[in-house]
C-alpha cells in the first residue's frame, strides 16, 4: 500500500528521542499515524493483526530512513498485546505514546444484529484498547511521563442507525478515556481521544455512494477528512504543546457534529 509524501505540518523533531505504539497500523489512519508520527522524528512500532501487511508499511517507511519495527498482535487477545509492550521495550527501552487506533465495524440494525457481532466489535474497539492501555501503564507510570491517544468517533457522540455495537465501543472509549485520564493525571500521563467524522479509508469504501453524497452534505466544510487530518491531531496531543490537555475528546470531523 502507497503510503502519503504530503509533508507534515509539524517540526521533524517534534517527537525526537520518543517511541510510540499505533495499532492497526497496516492501512489507514493508523498507518498515517505511523507515518506522521515518524516525520516528528519518533520511533514507532507498528501493529495489526497481520504480520504481512504491517510489515510492508514499516519497510517503506524504513526506506524513507525513518526508525520503525512491525509486528502482528490482535489487540483483542490479551497475551498478544503484553507482547506487543514487551517487544517495544526490549527494543527501544522506553514507550511513550500509545495510540489505540485498531477497529473494526461489523453494521447491521440492532433487530438483526448477531451475538458474534456485537461481542466482536466490542472486544476490539474496546476491551483491545483497554488491554493496550492497561498494559502499558506500568512502564509509563514508571517513567512518570506518557501519553495514551484513543481513536473513537463522532458515531459514539451521537450514534448511527445500523452501528449499535459500533457507537455503544466508540462511546465507551470516550468514557474510558476520562476515566484512566482522572487515574493516571498525577503521574504526569495524558489520556485524550481522538473522534474523526468521515474519513476516506477502506473502512468508509464499504459505505454505498448515494449514502456518501448525503453524508456529505452534513459536513459544514463539504468535504471528507484524509487519514492525515487525524494523524495530524495524534501528532499535536503526543507533543508538549498538549502537556495541559487531558481527558478531552477532539473531534477532526469538518464541523460534522457541533
Ligand atoms: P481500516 O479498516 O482501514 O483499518 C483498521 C486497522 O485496524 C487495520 O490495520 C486492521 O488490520 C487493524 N485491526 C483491526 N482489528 C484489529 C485487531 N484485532 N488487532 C490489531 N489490529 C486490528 O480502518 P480506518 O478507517 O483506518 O480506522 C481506524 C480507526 O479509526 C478505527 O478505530 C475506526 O473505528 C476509527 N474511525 C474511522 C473513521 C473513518 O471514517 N474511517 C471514522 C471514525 C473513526
Amino acid at each position: 500500500m502507497d503510503i502519503t509524501t504530503e509533508q507534515s505540518a509539524f517540526r521533524a523533531d517534534l517527537l525526537s528521542g520518543k517511541t510510540a505504539i499505533v495499532t492497526g497500523a497496516s492501512r489507514g489512519i493508523g498507518a498515517a499515524i505511523a507515518h506522521r508520527l515518524c516525520e516528528s522524528g519518533a520511533n514507532v512500532v507498528l501493529c495489526s493483526r497481520s504480520a504481512e501487511s504491517v510489515a510492508q508499511i514499516a519497510d517503506t517507511l524504513q526506506s524513507k530512513g525513518y526508525v520503525t519495527y512491525a509486528m502482528a498482535a490482535n489487540i483483542s487477545e490479551k497475551a498478544d498485546v503484553e507482547a506487543l509492550i514487551e517487544k517495544t521495550l526490549d527494543q527501544f527501552s522506553q514507550i511513550d505514546i500509545l495510540v489505540n487506533n485498531a477497529g473494526i465495524t461489523r453494521d447491521m440494525l440492532l433487530m438483526r444484529l448477531k451475538d458474534e457481532d456485537w461481542d466482536a466489535v466490542l472486544q476490539t474497539n474496546l476491551t483491545g484498547t483497554m488491554y493496550c492501555t492497561r498494559a502499558v501503564l506500568r512502564p509509563l507510570i514508571r517513567q512518570k511521563s506518557g501519553r495514551i491517544i484513543n481513536i473513537s468517533s463522532v458515531v459514539g457522540l451521537v450514534g448511527n442507525a445500523g452501528q449499535a455495537n459500533y457507537a455503544a465501543a466508540k462511546a465507551g472509549i470516550i468514557g474510558f478515556t476520562k476515566a484512566t485520564a482522572k487515574e493516571v493525571a498525577t503521574r504526569g500521563i495524558t489520556v485524550n481521544a481522538i473522534a474523526p467524522g468521515f474519513i476516506t479509508t477502506d473502512m468508509t469504501a464499504q459505505i454505498p455512494e448515494e449514502h456518501q453524497k448525503q453524508l456529505l452534505e452534513l459536513i459544514p466544510l463539504r468535504e471528507f477528512g484524509h487519514p492525515e487530518d487525524v494523524a495530524d491531531a495524534v501528532c499535536f496531543l503526543a507533543s508538549d504543546a498538549a502537556r495541559y490537555i487531558t481527558g478531552q475528546i477532539l473531534q477532526v470531523d469538518g464541523g460534522m457534529v457541533m
